[in-house]
């Protein structure tokens, strides 16, 4: 576990670093300015999709990246990374989440401490779907790790499923958020990330559930579960039986259900690591079709409290 000392350390060595490549940058970079923007905007954002969208849109940061270049913006990214996380674990005691959530928490702080000395430059920018995204994210505790490979934000529920599936499927989703959960936002998102599959662990997505019940209980007026993606479609859990909970069991404890139009991610991401998935897809056994579902919050938390809520 990393010390308050081994922060002070990376903060030291990066900043050093800054200065061997330019050696006045810090001076005439507004370093402060940058690092408690970049809070600002997680915590105005609040949510992990939005990031990117915000900074194209915000004049302050293009003309930072204007007059920056990434090489060394990375480097203010890292260095604001590690700022970051000199206070996360205090602001996280202060968050009272459950003792499951908390570990979640601290592994993944651990994780991200580690990639300090361990990415490459390029790891440290918030362009596209970066998973430094996530990681600021997460250390700002707006994002929130559920285990294995899988974090939760919040915001409203997707819209993919209002199209998916012509005019009736259109009225039974805007039916389902409006009647059923009570309104368009704030939900639980589940979201994974591709870089973090290989800390995926099927034996323990269960868990993950009962962690966003532990979500709702703490905060009343989230509304439920939405989740999209290929793995909800049910070829998924007959080729792959350990990603069939994911679908089965929101699916049997009143989580309703809505086909999506596919994109090409969820193509790419249903075959890239599973070679039974990628040869059955190209003998024309395994078409990779995606749905969402709305678990509302009574739903999931009596299916929880059936668990015993571990
Ligand atoms: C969703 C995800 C985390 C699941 O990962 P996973 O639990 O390892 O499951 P996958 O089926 O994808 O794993 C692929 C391989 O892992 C192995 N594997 C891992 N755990 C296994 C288990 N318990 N039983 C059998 N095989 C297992 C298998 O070899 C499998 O390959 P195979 O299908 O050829 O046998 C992962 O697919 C992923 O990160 N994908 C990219 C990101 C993504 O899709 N995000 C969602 C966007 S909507």
């Amino acid at each position: 576990m990393f010390s308050e000392a081994d922060i002070l350390n990376q903060v030291a060595r990066l900043r050093t670093e800054i200065a061997q490549q330019d050696a006045t940058a810090l001076e005439r970079f507004p370093f402060a300015f940058y690092a408690a923007y970049l809070r600002d905007v997680q915590s105005d954002a609040a949510l992990v999709v939005s990031l990117s969208h915000h900074f194209r849109r915000d004049q302050r940061y293009r003309r930072i990246c204007r007059d920056w270049d990434s090489a060394i913006l990375n480097r203010f990214n890292q260095l604001a990374m590690a700022e970051l996380l000199s206070d996360a674990r205090d602001r996280l005691a202060r968050r009272g989440f459950s003792t499951a959530i908390h570990n979640l928490y601290e592994t993944w702080f651990e994780r991200i401490f580690d990639d300090l000395s361990r990415q490459p430059l390029s790891y440290f920018q918030f362009d596209g779907l970066s998973p430094f995204r996530f990681d600021w994210s997460v250390c700002c505790l707006k994002t929130v790790p559920i285990g294995g490979a899988n974090v939760v934000h919040f915001r409203r529920a997707g819209m993919p499923a209002l199209w998916g599936g012509g005019p009736a499927q259109f009225y039974r989703y805007l039916r389902c958020l409006i009647f059923t959960a009570g309104g368009f936002s704030p939900f639980c998102v589940i979201h994974t990330h591709a870089r973090f599959a290989t800390m995926a662990d099927p034996s323990r997505l269960e868990d993950g559930y009962l962690r966003i019940a532990e979500l709702l209980q703490r905060d009343t007026t989230l509304r439920g579960l939405y989740r999209r993606g290929w793995m909800l479609d049910p070829a998924v859990g007959k080729i792959s039986p350990h990603l069939a909970c994911l679908r089965q069991v929101p699916l049997e404890n009143g989580a309703e259900f809505f086909p999506c139009r596919t994109t090409k991610h969820d193509l790419r991401h249903s075959l890239t690591r599973s070679p039974l998935r990628q040869r059955l897809y190209e003998s024309g056994t395994y078409r990779p079709s995606a749905a969402a579902f709305i678990w509302p919050r009574q739903a999931m938390l009596s299916w929880a409290a059936g668990k015993g809520a571990r």
